[in-house]
C-alpha cells in the first residue's frame, strides 16, 4: 500500500538497521532499574528504520500537502478562515501562561486570571452583554451550555412547561441539535422569501409553551434580521428568552450588539472572531454570555475580582455547574485577549466593515456567472446558487468547488444554508486584498465558462491535487484511518 499518490509512507521506506538517532546512555540510576517482567514488551514494537533526513523530508512533503489561509484564498462560508496575525501565537506561547498549572494556588495565578476577568468584560462590552463564562470549548459547546441556562432560569421560576425552542431552517446544524440535547422541542421557522425570520412565522408559538428562540444574526445567508426588535419584544412579552448564536459577530462587531437587540444569552466563536484560526478540528473556544437575570446560573466556578484579587468563586448555588474540566481553552482565550488589545474598538469596527465590504464586492461581481437567490445587500458572506448550471449543463456546486481545487484555491462551503439548492457559500473575511477578490472571480469566471463548453472538466476534478476526487460517502461510511502493514489484517 502507498500513501496518497505516489508517495511512499515511512513503513514502506524502512530499511533494517537504518538509525536515524541513537537514545544518550541512560544514567546509572535508570541503567539499574529493572522494569518488572508483566511490562516487558514481548517482541519488537517494528517501528520503521530511517534515517533523519528521510524523516525530515516526509514530514516536510506531508506539509506541503495541507492547505491553509497561511497558503492562499480560503472563503469557507461561515466557517470564517481569516488570517490570524502571528504575533497572537507568539503571546499564547509565553512561558509565564505555558507553564501554569490550573490546581495551582489562586495567589500564583493571579496574571491569568486577571487576564481572563478582563477578556470576560471586554467581550461583555462588545455584545452588551452583564457577564459570562469562557468555559465552552466551542461553539456548539456554548450554544449547549446556554440552553442549559434557559433550562436553569425556567425551572428557577417553576416554568419547567416551557419546552419549545423555536430555530430558523437557515440555521447552523449545531442550534437545533444543541436545544435538543439539553432537553428541549425545537420547532423550524421556514424563512420568509427574503431569507429571514417572518414575524407571521413565530406568532403561533408565542405561548405559555414558549421556552425562546435561537437566532445567527446576520443569518447563515449573511442577512441582518430586519425585524429583530420586533421579534425580541414579541419572544419576552411571550415569557420566552432570546439566545444569540455569535458565530457570525464579525459582520458586526464594533456596530450592532446582541444585548441592543434584546438577546439575553450569547455566545461567540473566539477561534473565528478573535484571532484563532477556525476548522480542522483544532482547538476553539466559545464562550457564553448573559444578562444580569441569568448570572446566577453561569456556570461554576466563576473568575471574580475581589479587592484588587482575582479568585475562582466556587459558591454559587444556582449555577449549572462545570461545563469544562477547568476554565476553558486557555490558549484560544489568551490569543482572543492579545487580539483585541492589538486592534482596540476602531480596529474591531474596521475588520467588519473590512468583512462586510469584501463579500458585496464579491456579490456584485460574482452575480452574472451563478444564480443569486436573495439579491440586495448582505452582511460578511454571500450564498449563490449552481442551480441553473445543474439544468443547463449538469455540472452540480460539488464539481464547482473541486475544481477550484486545481486552481489551488479551497472551495466555499457547499450544500449549506439547506434553504438554497446547490448552494455555494462564500465568506471573504476582512483579510483578503481587492487583487486576491479580484483574482477569484476570473478563476470562477473561467469554471463557470468551462462548465459550458467542457462539463466533463469539472466532473473529472480535482486532477491536479495529490488525492483525486474520493467517494465521499464511502469515505464517511468506511472511513480507514489506519495504516497497516498487511492491509488483509483487521
Ligand atoms: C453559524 C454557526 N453557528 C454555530 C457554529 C458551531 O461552532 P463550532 O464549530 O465551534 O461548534 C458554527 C460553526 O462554524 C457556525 O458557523
Amino acid at each position: 500500500m502507498s500513501g496518497a499518490g505516489d508517495f511512499p509512507l515511512l513503513f514502506e521506506r524502512s530499511r533494517e538497521g537504518r538509525v536515524g538517532y541513537r537514545f544518550p546512555p541512560p544514567d546509572t540510576g535508570v541503567a539499574g532499574a529493572v522494569l518488572p517482567e508483566s511490562l516487558r514488551r514481548k517482541a519488537p514494537i517494528g517501528l520503521p528504520a530511517l534515517s533523519e533526513v528521510e524523516v525530515v523530508r516526509h514530514y516536510v512533503n506531508l506539509s506541503r500537502r495541507s492547505y491553509g489561509v497561511d497558503l492562499g484564498f480560503y472563503p469557507l462560508g461561515s466557517c470564517t478562515m481569516k488570517y490570524n496575525p502571528k504575533i497572537e501565537e507568539q503571546v499564547a506561547r509565553l512561558p509565564g501562561f505555558t507553564a501554569v498549572h490550573p490546581l495551582q494556588p489562586e495567589e500564583g495565578l493571579q496574571g491569568i486570571l486577571a487576564l481572563l476577568h478582563e477578556l470576560t468584560a471586554r467581550l461583555c462590552r462588545i455584545t452588551g452583554m452583564d457577564w459570562g463564562t469562557l468555559q465552552p470549548f466551542a461553539g456548539a459547546h456554548g450554544e449547549f451550555t446556554g440552553m442549559k441556562l434557559f433550562r436553569a432560569y425556567f425551572a428557577k421560576r417553576g416554568e419547567q412547561g416551557r419546552t419549545k425552542i423555536l430555530v430558523p431552517d437557515s440555521a447552523h446544524g449545531t442550534n437545533p441539535a444543541s436545544a435538543h440535547l439539553a432537553g428541549f422541542e425545537v420547532v423550524e421557522l421556514r424563512s420568509s422569501s427574503a431569507g429571514v425570520v417572518s414575524l407571521d412565522e413565530i406568532a403561533p408559538h408565542l405561548d405559555e409553551r414558549l421556552a425562546g428562540i435561537m437566532l445567527t444574526n446576520p443569518n447563515t445567508l449573511g442577512l441582518f434580521e430586519p425585524d429583530i426588535l420586533e421579534i425580541s419584544r414579541r419572544v419576552h412579552a411571550a415569557g420566552g428568552l432570546l439566545y444569540y448564536d455569535g458565530a457570525n459577530l464579525n459582520a458586526v462587531m464594533g456596530k450592532a450588539r446582541p444585548g441592543d437587540m434584546g438577546f439575553d444569552v450569547v455566545h461567540l466563536n473566539l477561534h473565528k472572531t478573535f484571532g484563532t484560526p477556525h476548522g480542522g478540528g483544532g482547538p476553539g473556544a466559545g464562550p457564553v454570555l448573559v444578562t444580569e437575570a441569568l448570572r446566577p446560573f453561569l456556570p461554576a466556578p466563576d473568575i471574580a475580582s475581589r479587592e484588587g484579587r482575582y479568585l475562582l468563586d466556587y459558591d454559587r448555588p444556582d449555577s449549572i455547574g462545570r461545563v469544562s474540566g477547568f476554565y476553558g481553552n486557555i490558549g484560544v482565550l489568551i490569543r482572543a485577549y492579545a487580539y483585541l488589545l492589538a486592534l482596540g474598538a476602531d480596529g474591531l469596527s474596521a475588520a467588519s466593515e473590512g468583512a462586510v465590504l469584501n463579500a458585496n464586492y464579491l456579490r456584485e461581481r460574482l452575480a452574472g456567472l451563478l444564480e443569486l437567490p436573495y439579491p440586495g445587500l448582505c452582511k460578511h458572506e454571500l450564498v449563490l446558487s449552481a442551480r441553473r448550471l445543474k439544468d443547463e449543463c449538469g455540472v452540480t456546486a460539488l464539481d464547482v468547488a473541486k475544481r477550484l481545487l486545481d486552481y489551488g484555491i479551497h472551495p466555499p462551503t457547499i450544500y449549506f444554508p439547506l434553504v438554497v439548492s446547490e448552494a455555494l457559500m462564500i465568506e471573504p473575511t476582512e483579510s483578503e486584498s481587492k487583487e486576491g477578490l479580484d483574482a477569484f472571480v476570473e478563476i470562477m469566471g473561467e469554471i463557470v465558462r468551462d462548465a459550458r463548453e467542457n462539463p466533463s472538466l469539472l466532473r473529472a476534478a480535482p486532477t491536479a491535487t495529490p488525492v483525486r476526487r474520493v467517494d465521499e460517502v464511502l469515505a464517511a461510511r468506511r472511513p480507514i484511518v489506519r495504516w497497516r502493514r498487511n492491509p488483509s489484517e483487521t
